[in-house]
């Protein structure tokens, strides 16, 4: 019997659409046990009635990728669930349980595959990189598919920022979200996000402050996604003036996530205030960076 934990990640990161993402520190963990025969899932805590438990679990599907892989078939195996990140909120629990699944059924057959192979199975399974690849192997991550392959590359986030996500009531289911996108972007707006994009990959990984000031904006998606999400601009543009470095929509929401200095002493407090106040279907939890990724207890 093992354990696996696998980090909540956030992806996007405003300009970053599909391709950059953070894993965070807030955890899903399977335990994963041999039994006679079959496939037993069990959920062990209230997500029960949003995770399925038969072959479309997400965990299975994982699984079942790797024993493909090496032609077999998984048997014998039961694995029980305990998931702290909240379902369809933006924050990676499918891709949590697709690494859990990728990582466990490795473990059991005695580690066949690479990194990467786990990597390109979990990605397909997906369909894009940007959660299950901070999931996996932590840090901030830049990723993208490329014919049998994940092209990925990974930094390690400075303990000096923190993540403030603010979670709502309500959810958004990824496959809702991205219905909501053009199919067509301009010129101007994809040169938009080029620009936003690179220059967060280089604020983040030479933890250059006064840049990240300037490099959360986007064009490309989340002015079609904040009609779904109330309050979701307001909660960026309150946690500005709270001195934050900049927010975004987590992933494809409903999420909102704020990066703030961990000098920040006042930010958890005023953002609690208006809570109270203004954004009373919304909770804030206070997040630091996982560098570690997937890790077998
Ligand atoms: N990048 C995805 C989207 C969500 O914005 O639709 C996370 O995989």
């Amino acid at each position: 019997m093992f354990k696996v934990r696998v980090p909540a990640s956030t992806a996007n990161l405003g300009p970053g659409f599909d391709c950059m993402g953070i894993a965070l520190s807030m955890y899903n963990t399977a335990e994963f046990e041999k039994i006679d025969s079959g496939f037993e899932i069990k959920i062990l805590d209230n997500s029960s009635a949003y995770v399925p438990t038969d072959k479309t679990n997400l965990v299975y599907r994982a699984v079942d990728a790797v024993y493909s892989k090496v032609g077999k078939k998984p048997d014998g195996i039961r694995v029980s669930i305990y998931s702290d990140i909240p379902v369809t909120r933006g924050l990676g629990s499918s891709s949590s349980g697709i690494v859990m699944g990728l990582v466990g059924a490795n473990r059991l057959l005695d580690n066949p595959l690479s990194v990467e192979e786990l990597l390109f199975l979990g990605c397909e399974i997906e369909r894009h990189p940007d959660n299950v690849t901070p999931a996996l192997l932590g840090g901030f991550t830049v990723s993208f598919m490329e014919r049998e392959r994940v092209i990925y590359s990974r930094s390690e986030i400075s303990s000096d920022l923190r993540f403030a996500a603010l979670i709502p009531d309500f959810y958004l289911q990824t496959r809702r979200s991205r219905g909501f996108l053009p199919r067509v972007v301009t010129l101007r707006n994809a040169c938009y996000n080029v620009a936003h994009a690179s220059m967060l990959s280089i604020a983040l990984t030479t933890a250059n402050e006064k840049l990240l000031y300037s490099c959360f904006r986007d064009k490309l998606h989340q002015r079609y996604r904040f009609p779904y999400i109330k309050s979701g601009e307001y909660i960026i543009r309150s946690a500005r003036r709270f001195g934050a470095y900049g927010g975004y929509i987590s992933g494809a929401g409903p999420t909102i996530m704020s990066v703030v200095s961990k000098d920040n002493k006042e930010f958890e407090y005023n953002m609690n205030e208006l809570i109270k106040t203004n954004l009373k279907n919304w909770r804030l939890v206070m997040l630091d960076a996982d560098n570690t990724g997937a890790v077998i207890l």
